[in-house]
């Protein structure tokens, strides 16, 4: 006889560990399966090794998904406060960065850490490397094929993450299997990820790699946010955290809507200069502005005399100039793809799943969590704490079955 468990969480990430961890500690026996040798791989790399473990501020509003509602119900039932609470009962010391994301002081290790031990006090049995199978559904549950031989289980828990990074174990398992199963999933593209030109568009850019600055950005048919970030200058196109943020909402063939004074009045400034009878070259003026070889090429690119004294300048090279600035709209060719991507948008289809538990409304006992889902986080924290929010809901629904009656 395959050995029987409550629940098989495959995917031990953030999500599974979590979960699986939640599901031992209230008596289910749980079995947790991972293809990789390592655990929680993009929690290792994640917030450049201090993972951002989550924002103090997260809210529904921080979430893309074809279904906006679904994640309400977890998030609310698992908040931001909940994880900090558990980071400080594991005494993980911690700081906030900016705009409410909190960061491991040391490393995102104690993070994973954290994952183990909550599975270790569930009495949680770990398998990986083990590779997953087919996953079928029988009498009372289902029969998993793993490296290691089938098992049974009355729950399967598909945490198996998105497609970024396939370098580091992300595949398509969960997305195929939700597939087979006859659930729908909402196409899969790469989000929080840099945007790419074409060479030829780009090539009066490309000089600027490595060039920050403050922006206004938005991207998408509205009411795309708008989001109040820094912009980053790359050899192929754009990126920094306003471009990425603005990526998840982009779709192919649109412009960006950039605001590259980011708010600042710079016409009135002008006019102001010029009534006063300022004698500054124009270049030097901008340069005040806007990162200074970003000055020196825009000026170039649009006919305006960075040596002109503002004083000399026409009411309308004023207007023109401020105006492109504040109105820059790029439009990208693609994006740095799946690689680079930091998160998946699309997933599986919400219309068919439990908000409460996770479950699918198809295949009784089948969940899946985290960023297979269809719900995707902004950048800062948000897509952890949709993997705690819904690994805890799952978690806490999964039902102890009678071993010996399956
Ligand atoms: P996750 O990817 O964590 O885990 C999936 C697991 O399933 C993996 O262990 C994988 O090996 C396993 N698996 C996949 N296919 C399998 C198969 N066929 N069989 C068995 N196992 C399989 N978010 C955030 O909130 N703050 C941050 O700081 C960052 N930083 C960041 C940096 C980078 C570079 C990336 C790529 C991503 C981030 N993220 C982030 C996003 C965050 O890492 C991501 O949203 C969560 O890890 C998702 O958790 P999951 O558990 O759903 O998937």
């Amino acid at each position: 006889m395959p050995p029987v468990f409550d629940a098989v969480v495959i995917g031990a990430g953030a999500a599974g560990l979590f979960c699986a961890g939640i599901a031992g500690q209230r008596g289910l026996t749980v079995l947790l399966l991972d293809h990789s040798p390592k655990v929680a791989e993009k929690v290792r790399i994640s917030g450049g090794g201090r993972c951002n473990f989550t924002n103090r501020d997260a809210g529904p509003a921080h979430f893309l998904s074809e279904n906006p509602r679904f994640a309400r119900s977890a998030l609310a039932r698992y908040s931001a406060a909940d994880f900090i609470a558990l980071v400080q009962r594991h005494r993980i010391p911690f700081h906030e960065k900016h705009k409410g994301q909190l960061f491991c002081d040391d490393s995102s290790q104690q993070v994973i850490d954290l994952l183990l031990r909550e599975c270790d006090a569930g009495g949680v049995v770990r398998r990986q490397p083990c590779a997953v199978g087919e996953v079928r559904p029988s009498d009372r549950g289902f029969e998993v094929d793993t490296a290691a031989g089938p098992v049974r289980a009355a729950q399967v828990v598909v945490a198996t993450g998105g497609l970024p990074v396939p370098a580091i174990g992300a595949t398509d398992f969960g997305l195929r299997l939700a597939r087979r199963f006859g659930h729908a999933v909402v196409e899969p593209r790469p989000a929080l990820v840099p945007l790419t030109f074409d060479a030829a568009a780009w090539a009066p850019f490309a000089g600027l790699a490595g060039v920050a600055l403050p922006v206004h950005i938005r991207a998408g048919d509205r009411p795309a946010p708008t989001f109040d970030e820094d912009l980053l200058f790359t050899h192929r196109g754009l990126s920094g955290p306003g471009v990425l943020q603005a990526s998840s909402h982009w779709r192919a063939g649109q412009p960006l809507d950039i605001d590259l004074l980011a708010g600042r009045p710079l016409a009135d400034e002008l006019l102001a200069d010029k009534a006063a009878g300022a004698r500054r070259q124009l270049g030097n003026r901008l340069a005040q502005v806007l990162p200074q070889r970003l000055a020196e090429q825009w000026l170039a690119a649009h006919d305006l005399e960075a040596h002109k004294p503002v004083a000399e300048l026409r009411d309308r090279d004023i207007a023109r100039l401020a105006e492109g600035l504040r109105r820059w709209q790029p439009r990208p060719s693609g994006t740095e793809g799946w690689k680079k991507a930091e998160v998946m948008a699309g997933g599986v289809d919400t219309r068919e799943l439990s908000s409460q538990s996770l479950e699918s409304r198809r295949v009784p006992g089948l969940h899946f969590i985290g960023e297979v889902v269809d719900v995707t986080g902004w950048l800062g924290g948000y897509n952890f704490q949709w993997a705690w929010a819904s690994a805890a809901a799952c978690g806490r629904a999964l039902r102890t079955y009678s071993v010996a009656g399956l």
